[in-house]
């Protein structure tokens, strides 16, 4: 329904703009730290951090360094962290074996999070590229991109996140089919509470570039993702994945890129009315940050205006490499 609006001058829509207090009152959406999930990069070794160059202000942390980050995370009243591994090039190979090594680094980073602050929730990602030598979420074969062979791979690595303790598993591969076979072996393993959150709705995006140095990605992919992620231009494509993926058995969807896909976010939760996340990737990070670097946008305000967007746009969260940054503007 269209609201009506009485003319000018009863309507001064400005009123409601007037002071600080009202501007409160009168506020549609709230960020809250509840609602961040803080995405972080592991690495080999023990007591070792390096900063990432196209991501200033984000860090490839040892396992043990990250169990320090989540607790002080924790305390600053983030819920939830997601865990991408940088993988040793040695260990990336053809057959992706190390993706389901229940001792690969991710899943040792899954641990020391575990029992360091058992509260935090510990959300994974499930795809082959960081094991792969070609950089591909899947198997490659003959130049394509297989989906079968691919699935049960990743069927194998999810269990695997699953028994280091992973409390919310995030297939981000855009297979046909991987959610429902996640969730069945989920369910014969006997982890019936471990959820899903499916990257339901993932673009083939040039703003993952930063994210592809931070995991050891860039040089390795061959060919583009085009295959298997989303094209840019199609929204109704998203709706149908979203739904896809919840008959699969999703317990929450995301959509990913953010911000040049809010449109997209609002569409999945008006039509699904179900917990919906969006991404706000290494790319817009990476903007906003050398943009404030060079003193052409103020660094906190543009954080928050960026992340209410998200609200705004009915996502229930987001996940942000700002989110300790932004928890502590939250925390006065
Ligand atoms: C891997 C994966 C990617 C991101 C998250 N999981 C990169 C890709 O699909 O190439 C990107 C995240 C970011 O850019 O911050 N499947």
């Amino acid at each position: 329904m269209k609201p009506t609006v009485a003319p000018y001058p009863s309507a001064r829509l400005r009123r409601v703009r007037k002071t600080a207090a009202v501007r409160g009152l009168v506020r549609e959406n709230l960020l809250s730290v509840q609602d961040l999930i803080w995405p972080v990069f592991v690495r080999e070794g023990k007591g070792e951090e390096e900063p990432i160059a196209s991501m200033p202000g984000v860090m490839r942390r040892s396992a043990d360094l990250i169990a320090k980050a989540a607790k002080e995370a924790h305390g600053l009243g983030i819920g939830a962290i997601c865990i991408f591994p940088y993988t040793p090039l040695h260990q990336r190979t053809e057959d992706c074996a190390e993706a389901w090594n229940p001792d690969n680094i991710a899943n040792r980073a899954i641990r020391a999070v575990k029992e360091a602050v058992p509260e935090m929730a510990v959300m994974t990602d499930v795809a082959l590229d960081p094991y792969n030598i070609n950089g591909h979420d899947g198997f490659v074969v003959d130049g394509k991109i297989v989906n079968d062979r691919t699935v049960e791979a990743l069927v194998r690595m999810a269990l695997a996140q699953a028994e280091a303790g992973a409390d919310i598993i995030g297939p981000s591969d855009m297979m046909d089919g991987r959610i429902g076979a996640i969730r069945n072996a989920l369910e014969s393993g006997g982890h019936h509470e471990v959820m899903i959150l499916s990257y339901a709705a993932k673009y083939a995006s040039s703003f993952y570039g930063p994210f592809r140095d931070a995991v050891g990605a860039t040089g390795a992919l061959t060919g583009d993702k085009n295959t298997y992620q989303m094209d840019p231009a199609n929204s109704d494509e998203a709706l149908r994945l979203v739904e896809r993926d919840l008959n699969e058995g999703a317990d929450m969807v995301m959509v990913k890129p953010g911000m040049p896909y809010l449109d997209t976010c609002r569409r999945v939760k008006d039509m699904f009315g179900v917990p919906t996340f969006a991404y706000q990737v290494s790319g817009e990070y990476a903007m906003m940050q050398a943009a404030v670097q060079n003193g052409w946008l103020e660094g906190d305000k543009v954080m928050m205006e960026s992340l209410i967007a998200f609200k705004r746009a009915g996502c229930d969260g987001v996940l942000t490499y700002f989110a300790p940054a932004a928890a502590r503007l939250l925390n006065g």
